[in-house]
């Protein structure tokens, strides 16, 4: 595969999912990788760098580690990390502007900056405003910035939002109105498109890219996971109280909006062409049916 981008590419986030994945892909395309991790010693640090990635111990509160750990990169991707309270929105802000900072330092080319769908505006929600405020710091600093405006991960179909097996039926429950679109991406898909807008083989127009492989309805979601079963399947709307903290509940409620909007699904193919949608994804990740039987 060709690479406009020859030197090293630094990726916070590395040990992560989306990090991982754009990891994954930098390195498909044969790049320099520099993972900035906090314990270089643990077995997920070990493992990128059996994979050839340069590790730089970094502390997030030490800025003249980050801005080390920058010198000489030709490209940066960050993503910050979750928070499930509004203390650890305030930590998310902080580690993604000390990130920036370090960048300007640094004197860094390019910085790609893993956002969520929604953030060229404040919506309410506490931790996509953080990203929204991340994004005005990243675009102020003179920076060459590009923003991936990540949306819900198709992954959370195998874990937090996995559908269950009752009755002899697929059974998929969400906070979300029957009628209402969910936009999703795949984490690889993540990876493989922010890898080609760090390595400069592709380019976001207008300085950031909505990362949307699909979008459908709660009914749509379960009848796809029911066609690979061969299972009849059913949605149920659930109500926003189910949902643990105000964060997730602003984020649900931002969810109904954002899917009055269809996106342009075609955006993110011009990058990566292969970008899975639900149906893809489901075969790609080889899902089954689960073997626990809920509520019988
Ligand atoms: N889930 C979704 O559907 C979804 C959709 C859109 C956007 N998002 C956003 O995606 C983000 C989470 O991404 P993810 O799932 O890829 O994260 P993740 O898998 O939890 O990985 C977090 C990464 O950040 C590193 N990290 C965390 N705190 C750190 C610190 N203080 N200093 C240095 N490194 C630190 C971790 O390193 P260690 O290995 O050292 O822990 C790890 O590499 C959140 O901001 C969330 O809002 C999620």
């Amino acid at each position: 595969m060709s690479t406009q981008t020859t030197g090293t590419i630094a990726v916070f986030g590395a040990t992560g999912q989306q990090g991982g994945a754009v990891v994954d892909a930098l390195l498909d395309h044969k790049a320099r990788v520099r993972a900035l991790v906090r314990n270089p010693q643990s077995d997920r640090a070990q493992a990128l760098a059996a994979r050839g990635v340069e590790l730089a111990a970094i502390r997030a509160d030490d800025p003249a580690s980050l801005a080390a750990a920058l010198a000489t990169v030709e490209g940066f991707y960050f993503m910050t990390p979750e928070a499930n309270s509004l203390e650890e929105v305030e930590a998310e802000i902080r580690i993604g502007t000390a990130l920036v900072d370090a960048a300007v330092e640094a004197g860094v080319p390019h910085v790609v900056f893993n956002s969520v769908f929604g953030a060229d505006r404040e919506s309410g929600v506490p931790h996509h405003d953080s990203k929204h405020w991340i994004e005005e710091h990243l675009r102020k600093s003179g920076l060459r910035a590009t923003m991936v405006r990540a949306t819900a991960f198709m992954e959370n179909f195998a874990s937090v939002m996995a559908p269950s097996l009752e009755h002899g039926e697929i059974v998929l429950r969400l906070p979300l109105p029957e009628d209402v679109a969910l936009k999703m991406i795949s984490v690889r898909d993540i990876g493989r498109v922010t890898a080609a807008l760090l390595l400069d083989t592709a380019e976001a127009p207008g300085g950031a890219v909505e990362l949307v492989g699909d979008e459908l309805t709660g009914p749509q979601i379960a009848a796809a996971f029911g066609a690979r079963a061969g299972l009849p399947a059913r949605y149920e709307a659930l109500p926003l109280s189910v949902l643990p903290n105000d964060l997730d509940k602003a984020m649900f409620r931002e969810f109904a909006t954002a899917g009055e909007c269809p996106s342009d699904l075609a955006v993110v193919r011009s990058i990566e062409p292969a970008t899975l949608d639900l149906v893809e994804w489901i075969r790609a990740t080889g899902w089954t049916a689960p073997t626990t039987v809920a509520g019988s």
